[in-house]
Formats: structure tokens, sequence, C-alpha cells
């Protein structure tokens, strides 16, 4: 029935308006509509032809029914807009950054959270987020880090598919629901050296079995869209990518939502070299399979001269117009094109207080404790003195992290806040700010020599200050990091250290106070070698959105125990970027005596914290590991058990891990890959048998034949807290 629904709109279409469904512009007016600028005008008369199919950063309920009003009552078919947004990690009630979300790897409330980004989103009028990013990031210098689930592909993929459930509930058309976007289709996370929009050199292999398992998995979730990149693949632009869109995306993972361009990027394959003009991008973009153009005016400019020209063919333009509306269907925004612009609800769903609880439960749990050498963590709510220093401890704005939708400035809990109202009246609490946080100023344009840094020499004044209240505490609370701007898009850097006098403060007040908490906020991994040997305790508490400071406060005196764990590996030094833990072997990969392995001569080349890594206040030990079969065939399965015990004397929660690796294939290998996860909650001294499956699902990769399959041959299985667990096991699949 909805496709002929479908078919029974596109048949009243003229030309102009099926291209125009194809449309996408940005508008930043408000509820009085179109200013008077040219462009607004120019956008006005193209609303009022019916010629857009859609606009993007027009918020709030009563702008979105008077941009809607000019559709339905100029245009000849009224054919609903559809509204997006980057709704990237909440509405106006932030979330953790998707990067600190994923270190909960605790997908019911990673749905949760979507779930109310969804609903406040709705509630505002929009109906589309361009949401979730699930690009595979390797490299710390790439600032869009943030944004995904890190460096793991099967991370990605269920993380993903809990963020899509999370924004299109069981049935998009219900009020609280939006459509979701699987986002940049593909490899935009493997930008070269980690530079913003950067090229990408994948081989076919890594490609299949790296890059695209977490968009086929949106395709199979039922993803409504998909983005495509910035970037260009092996000499190809993604946006022209036809092999990726048409081929595969729609041909053989048969996926019926439509592909919505980038911003500007189907003109800016002019600029990539290969599309002679604008026109030329136009053709190639539609006939790869990119639906809809955002901002880049290629589509309306010259789809009707390609289409009389016999360049482009009726019949992919019906099908793009097709996979549009069949969205706006599904929506039902052909029932009620207003049906989203409901004060009420935008007075009453938005920035609750239920949503707010649910926002510090999501960003404790996000939360990684790094070190605890001597125990400083859990501090005693009743401890005499506690000094609160650094350019974030009492920062209202910067825990909002960058992408924060309508997250209102300053309208976080600071770390600061947190921790008054977790103290017992008794406790003195000494704040100081130290330095400043100091940001990095080159961009393009920029004189490419001047210093990235620039001092405040007030600074030194603010040391001082600090070393007095450090010199008083019993404890010394130490919040340092990144300014929520240094990641996000554009945000690629070539030093992931502390900018600034951020390290000066550390070393000084480490000199005058040994019992030192770091409490990092930032949205990328950071060289942390500078502080590691010394610094006792270490929490890794990103940008944790509005309920950052109560979030803190919970984990630092004990009221929950940190489960969090690294979706992305942390450095020794930057020099290892892109570091990741599922590498290929390589011919020498050994510790030789001799120089002449894989390797650096100056650091190690291992994590300085690994990817699944993250304390807890209690110890959980690993035993038993078993299999109930030491072979199988190729479709056959393996129960795997192992016993872990929280050995400590408090409750906690475990993320057990497992791994594998196929020791030789028709293709290399990762020495191993995350197949399966479970959170798990312990009482103390609890022992609990943990069960696996291992599936053919987990040991199939895109082979040699460039088909998904299982190939026979030795597998090795680790279990573990990280991805640098020992306890294995091995199996053979037979043919
Ligand atoms: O959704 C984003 C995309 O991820 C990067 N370019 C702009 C888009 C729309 O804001």
């Amino acid at each position: 029935q909805l496709e002929q629904r479908v078919d029974s709109v596109l048949a009243l279409m003229h030309l102009n308006e099926k291209i125009g469904q194809l449309v996408q512009y940005n508008g930043r007016w408000d509820a009085t509509g179109p200013s008077a600028n040219k462009s607004d005008q120019y956008k006005l008369e193209k609303l009022k032809k019916g010629e857009v199919g859609s606009m993007l950063n027009i918020t709030s309920v009563a702008t979105t029914r008077e941009t809607q009003k000019i559709v339905m009552e100029h245009s000849r078919l009224k054919i609903p807009l559809i509204f997006a947004y980057d709704v990237i990690h909440g509405y106006k009630t932030i979330f953790p950054i998707p990067l600190g979300e994923s270190a909960s790897w605790d997908l019911d409330i990673i749905q949760q959270s979507a779930a109310i980004a969804a609903k406040e989103t709705a509630a505002s009028g929009i109906h589309w987020t361009f949401a979730p990013m699930i690009d595979i990031s390797r490299d710390a210098r790439w600032g869009r880090i943030m944004e995904g689930a890190g460096e793991d592909t099967y991370l990605n993929s269920v993380i993903g598919v809990a963020r899509i459930k999370g924004f299109q509930g069981e049935d998009l058309s219900l009020p609280h629901t939006i459509a979701a976007c699987a986002k940049h289709f593909a490899g935009y996370g493997l930008a070269e050296s980690g530079r913003e929009y950067n090229t990408v050199n994948i081989g076919e292999h890594e490609l299949h079995n790296a890059i695209l398992p977490p968009f086929k998995a949106a395709a199979n979730a039922g993803v409504a869209t998909f983005m495509n990149a910035f970037n260009e693949i092996d000499g190809i632009p993604a946006t022209g990518h036809k092999v990726l869109q048409r081929d595969l995306l729609k041909g053989n993972w048969n996926w019926n939502g439509f592909v919505v361009s980038d911003w500007g990027s189907i003109a800016e394959m002019q600029v990539h070299g290969y599309a002679e003009d604008k026109k030329q991008a136009a053709e190639l973009a539609l006939n790869a399979g990119s639906d809809m153009d955002m901002e880049s005016f290629s589509y309306e400019g010259f789809l009707e001269t390609l289409v009389n020209e016999g360049k482009v063919s009726i019949a992919h333009i019906d099908d793009a117009v097709r996979r549009v509306l069949r969205v706006k269907f599904e929506l039902g925004l052909f029932d009620d094109p207003y049906k989203y612009c409901d004060e009420t609800r935008e007075k009453n769903d938005i920035y609750t207080t239920e949503h707010l609880e649910i926002a510090r439960d999501v960003a404790k749990k996000s939360i990684v404790l790094l070190k605890n050498d001597s125990k400083l963590l859990p501090i005693s709510k009743t401890v005499k003195s506690i000094a609160v220093i650094g350019p974030l401890a009492d920062s209202k704005d910067e825990p909002l992290g960058n992408w924060r939708a309508k997250g209102e400035y300053n309208s976080a809990v600071s770390l600061l806040e947190g921790i008054k109202n977790a103290v017992s009246p008794s406790t003195k609490i000494y704040y100081e700010k130290g330095v400043a946080l100091t940001i990095p100023t080159v961009k393009p344009g920029d004189n490419q020599f001047s210093h990235p840094l620039k001092f405040n020499n007030t600074d030194t004044w603010g040391i001082h200050a600090a070393l007095e209240a450090a010199k008083k505490a019993d404890i010394v609370v130490l919040a340092v990091g990144e300014d929520a701007y240094q990641s996000g898009e554009g945000r690629s850097q070539t030093n992931i250290s502390f900018f600034g006098r951020q390290q000066d403060l550390i070393d000084a007040v480490y000199k005058v106070n040994k019992n030192v908490v770091v409490v990092l906020m930032n949205g990328r991994p950071m060289d942390l070698s500078a502080i590691n040997d010394k610094i006792p305790s270490i929490l890794e508490c990103w940008f944790l959105g509005s309920e950052s400071g109560h979030a803190i406060a919970d984990v630092v005196f004990g009221d929950y125990n940190p489960s969090g764990k690294l979706p992305v590996s942390f450095p020794r030094h930057v020099g290892q970027e892109p570091l990741y833990y599922n590498h290929k072997n390589t011919g020498r990969p050994y510790n030789s005596k001799i120089v002449t392995y894989s390797g650096y001569t100056d650091t190690a080349k291992t994590a300085l914290y690994p990817f699944g890594y993250g304390l807890s206040y209690t110890r959980f030990d690993y035993h038993n590991l078993s299999l109930n079969t030491s072979e199988i065939s190729k479709d056959g399965k393996i129960n795997l058990t192992v016993e872990v015990t929280n050995t400590g004397d408090v409750d906690g929660e475990e993320v057990i891990q497992l791994y594998i690796r196929d020791i030789a294939a028709s293709v290399t290998r990762p020495i191993k890959e995350l197949k399966g996860f479970k959170k798990i909650k312990f009482e103390a001294g609890e022992t609990k048998t943990i069960a696996f499956t291992i599936d053919a699902e987990m040991l199939q990769f895109y082979t040699a034949n460039k088909i998904w399959e299982v190939e026979p041959g030795t597998f090795h299985v680790w279990v573990g807290g990280d991805s640098a667990t020992t306890l294995k096991s091995e199996f053979k699949v037979t043919e």
C-alpha cells in the first residue's frame, strides 16, 4: 500500500517538481520566515513552486509550521517538506558526545538517549537527524573522532543500530520518532594523516571488512537515510561513487531509503578534479545514486537539462524521488504535514527533569577510570578539604561539547557544582582555575609559520593561586583537557597533548600535593604520557553533556562504580597515529633484540591505554575459559564459557569482551577483532559463568573470492576485560 501511495504521487509530478524533491536548502530563518535577503527570497520562490524537498537548520514549531505553510498554501501538489537538523548527542538535553557515550558499551542506555533526543527534536517540529555517524575512526588527530563509536567495526555496528532504533523507534509514524541518517558513506574517518576532508586510500578488502559492516547493519536495521561523504576513496569521490551507492547499498543490500549528499559535496566533485563543471557533477552524483543535493544547487540547476540530453534517465530520477516520498509517507507527513507542530509538546517534552536524570545516568556510565594506583578514588564525601583546580573545573559550557544542537550556552552542571552538591557541609572546597584553556589557532589562511598557541601571561599568577589551594587541601581534583570546539568537524590537530599551560599546571600542582585526581574532558584520545607515570588517578570524562558535574561527582565519590571502557586506543605518542588494536600482524611483528622488526625505536608500539580498557573500584578475574568443542564445520557453532569473579569488596559492572583471530586466510586478517561483549553486574565476591556462542557470523569475512564466507583453518579466541587480554583458547574450522 505504501508503494501504491508513493506511485500515485509520483504519477502526478512534473519534472521540475520531481527534481525539487531532490533539493535540500539550508534555512537559518526564524518564525517570521525567509528574510528580505536575496538568497532567502530565492528559496522562498522555490518553496512556493514546490521545487524544494527538504530544509535543514529550520527549528522550532513556529518556524517549521510557517515554512511548511509556504509549501502547503502555494505549491501545486503540496508535497510536505522534511525538516532536518544535526541532533548528534541530544537536542536541548545534552548527552555525552557520541565517542564518550560509546564508552558505556551499554546499548540500552545508548538507545534510550537517542530516543530522548528524538522526542525533543520531534517536539520542536523536526523530522530527521543527521546521525548516527558510524565512520570507523582510527586517528586521534581527526576532530570528528568525537562523533562516532571509535575504532572498532563491531562496536560501531551495534552502537549505530542502537542509536537508529532510539531515533526511529518501532515505527517512524509515531509522534516521538524521527528519521535517522547513517553517515558518512564511506571511509570519511580514514582521512590521510587525520587531516579533515583528506584523501582516503583503502583497499577493497579493508573497505568491506572494516568500514562497510556498520553501514550494512544500519541498512538492515531500516535506517531511513544515508549521507555520503566529502572524501574520495581511491580516486572516486564518495558522492559520485556508483559502486558504493547504486550497486552495493541500493543493489546488493536492497535498501530502500534515500541518500543525501553532504553539504555542497556534489559541487565539490569539481574541486576534487572529478567533474568538469557543476553540470557534470550533478550527472555523476545522480547516476551514482546520490538522491538529494544538500545546498550545492547542482540538481536544481542542471538535472532538467541532463534528462533532456539523455545523460540522466527519468528512471533514475523517479527512483530517487520515490525514495524521498517513501520516507515522507513513513513519517506520516502526507497524512498531516504539521504533525510535528505541537506547541504543547514543545513546551512540555523538552529539557525535562526526567530527561536530565537519564542524561546523568548515561553520563556516569560513560566515564572511564584510566588509573587509580593508590586507590585515591573514590573520595570520601566527608573528606576535610578538596582543591578543585583547572580550566575545566568550573566550566558550565565545555562539557556540552561540539555539535550541541540547542544545548544552551553555559547550561551544563560544572564539575565544581557537582562536587559542591555531593560533599558534606563540613568539607572545605578551594577552587582555582589555574590557567586558561588555550586553543589551536592555525587554520587555513593563517600564517603557517606562526606558533599555534597563544600564551596568556597572566597564567603564571593563576598557577601560583592554584598551588596555594593545592597545598592546603587533602586531595586535588584537577580538571584539564580540551576546549569543546577543539574536536568536531574541521578540527584536526597534529598535537594531541595538553594545549596552553595545562601541563605546567599539572606538574606544578603535583609537586606540592601528590594526591591528585586528574579529570579529563576532551573529544579525542589524548597523549597522556606526560601525566601517566606520576598522577595516581585519572578519569576520562569526555564531554558528558548537561549533567556532567553531577555524573563525575557520582563516580568521584563512589555513588557509582565506574564501568566505562575505551572505544578507542589512547597512544603513547601522536606519532603512533593512526593507532588501532585490530591491525594486521605484518611479516615482522616480534620484539626481537634486533631493530629490524615492525615498531618504533623511540616508543613502544602498543597503546598507552588499549581499546576496551577501563578500571573499576573493584577487580574482575577471568578463569576457566572453555569451549565445548575444538572443531566445527563452517556453519557450526561453539559454546564458549568463562568464569568471571568480582574479587573486590564492592559491587561493580564489567564489560566482558570476546575477540577472535583467523590465523591464516585468503586475505590477511587482523591480529584480533571484537566479536561480542556483555556488560554484566557482579556483587562483591560473586562469580558468574558467562557464555558466548561462536558462529559463522563471527568467523566470516570478505575473502579473496569477494564474498562473505567462512574459511576453514585455525582460529584463536580471547576473552577478557580489554583488547590486551591474554586469556586464550583455539579451535579449528573444517570444510
Ligand atoms: O550533517 C553534517 C555533516 O556531517 C557534515 N557537513 C554538514 C552536514 C549538515 O550540517
